[in-house]
């Protein structure tokens, strides 16, 4: 089966469009926390770094009168619901693996509390790791959603992301093989 990379990803239409919107530096920033805290502890960095740039791509645009309403947000809010769908979706299309889309949707699912009654939630360790990954990015006032990249340099940083996947996945290998 054909490895599913993150440039794949990048490249698909509909996640350059949802990206794009929910913010495409803010999606490779968490990318790269997700891949240094997976590193850290001891999770996939191929499902955490899918997970964590698809993570927002549920969003939907609150606007008032030509402005970003946060209560109404706030209110309305289910982009990790809509987000986990869309992703699922997308992943299975391109042939993803069907136990890692699962693992990746839920994922993406529970990377916030925000929409969900009150309670705690016991979160796995790829769960975790791109919850703690979207808000090492996060911004005072939702800025991190706003911040710019030229195509080129977020399509070099997404390939730049996949040889790190990569290589610590060959490592690994290594490493198993000795052992
Ligand atoms: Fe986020």
């Amino acid at each position: 089966m054909k490895k599913i990379t993150l440039t794949d990803l990048y490249k698909h239409p509909h996640v350059q469009k949802y990206v794009k919107r929910s913010g495409m530096v803010h999606a490779i920033s968490t990318a790269y926390h997700a891949y240094r805290l997976a590193v850290k502890h001891g999770v996939d960095p191929d499902m955490a770094t899918k997970a964590a740039f698809l993570h927002d791509i549920g969003h939907y645009k609150w606007y008032k009168n030509g402005h970003w309403d946060y209560d109404m947000y706030k209110e309305n809010d289910i982009h990790a619901i809509k987000g986990a769908e869309r992703a699922h979706r997308i992943l299975v299309s391109l042939g993803e693996d069907r136990k890692k889309a699962k693992e990746i949707a839920l994922a993406i699912l529970l990377h916030t509390d925000s929409y969900l009654p009150a309670g705690s939630l016991n979160l796995n360790p790829l769960q975790k790791v791109v919850a703690l990954a979207d808000e090492a990015d996060e911004e005072p006032g939702g800025s991190h959603h706003y911040r710019t990249v030229s195509d080129i340099k977020a399509l070099t940083m997404i390939k730049k992301l996949d040889e790190m996947v990569d290589e610590y996945n060959e490592e690994e290998k290594v490493k198993h093989s000795v052992s």
